[in-house]
């Protein structure tokens, strides 16, 4: 049976050691204590870097640790709720814009699992186009400024536009978008957000198409991100936060 020596522990090849000076002739002593301390190292150098690997791989075990038990997110609209919603809306849409075509533009990133959905509810002619914005400082608190950062691809003019909003809170967003689209002249121009908090409000402005009113929560999934995460949950949920870092985020 050949013997692996990665089974060895120091204290047996110390043992073995032992009994070679006790029990070998001279020549043979020689060579096999030679033998036994180069195994020794080898056993040591293997510990030492078993060791050294698993030191590497805890901060960022013990990281993710913290973080999942440090946030939960509870359900506060289904997956079922958000479809059934938008179905509705999709008709009433349709209904005010009978036969005609309508051009939806979806803000990103959090608009674009509504737009989706919105889109192949909505029967009859339908295009869509994107266009980005940023909150200067990325932090979950709005901090009241603006910028464009990618426009449409195509012109708005004369066509039925529907700006389509994941979110609608202080307002400064929406306010800062109907002041360039309305310079665009569109035929019409509406806003269909899947969610309102009337209360976060800071600015005079008002969706026509609501999917749901909530109250002031953080709230994250269905496209609505917590530092870029959740945004893939299909419910829309309430973060909370073990050290209650954004409580007044979206
Ligand atoms: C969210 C949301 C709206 C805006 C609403 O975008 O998608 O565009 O905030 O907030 P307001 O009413 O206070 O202006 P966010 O800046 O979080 O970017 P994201 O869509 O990429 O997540």
């Amino acid at each position: 049976m050949k013997a692996d020596i990665s089974t060895l522990h120091k204290s047996d090849i110390l043992i073995l050691q032992r009994h070679v000076n006790l029990f070998a002739c001279q020549p043979l002593r020689l060579v096999l204590s030679l033998r036994l301390r180069y195994i020794l190292r080898s056993t040591l150098r293997a510990s030492r870097m078993k060791k050294a690997k698993l030191a590497a791989k805890k901060p960022a075990t013990a990281a993710k640790e913290r973080a999942t038990r440090s946030e939960s997110v509870k359900i506060l609209i289904s997956r079922d709720r958000i479809r059934r919603r938008i179905r509705e809306v999709a008709r009433q849409i349709r209904k005010d814009f009978a036969d005609e075509p309508l051009h939806l533009v979806g803000v990103l990133k959090g608009a674009v699992f509504f737009l989706a959905d919105l889109a192949r509810e909505i029967p009859g002619e339908v295009s869509f186009d994107f266009i980005a914005v940023s909150s200067y400082g990325k932090n979950t608190h709005s901090s009241g400024q603006v910028r464009l950062t990618r426009d449409l691809d195509s012109s708005i003019e004369g066509k039925n536009v529907i700006v389509v909003e994941d979110i609608l809170d202080t307002g400064m967003t929406l306010q800062y978008l109907l002041r360039i689209f309305e310079q665009r002249n569109p035929k019409a121009l509406r806003v269909a957000v899947l969610l309102d908090k009337p209360s976060r409000r800071l600015v005079p402005v008002r969706a026509d198409y609501i999917g749901f009113s909530i109250p002031n929560e953080f709230v994250v999934g269905y496209g609505l991100d917590y530092a870029e995460r959740y945004r893939n949950l299909l419910d829309v949920g309430v973060l909370t936060l073990a050290n209650a870092e954004s409580a007044s985020a979206k």
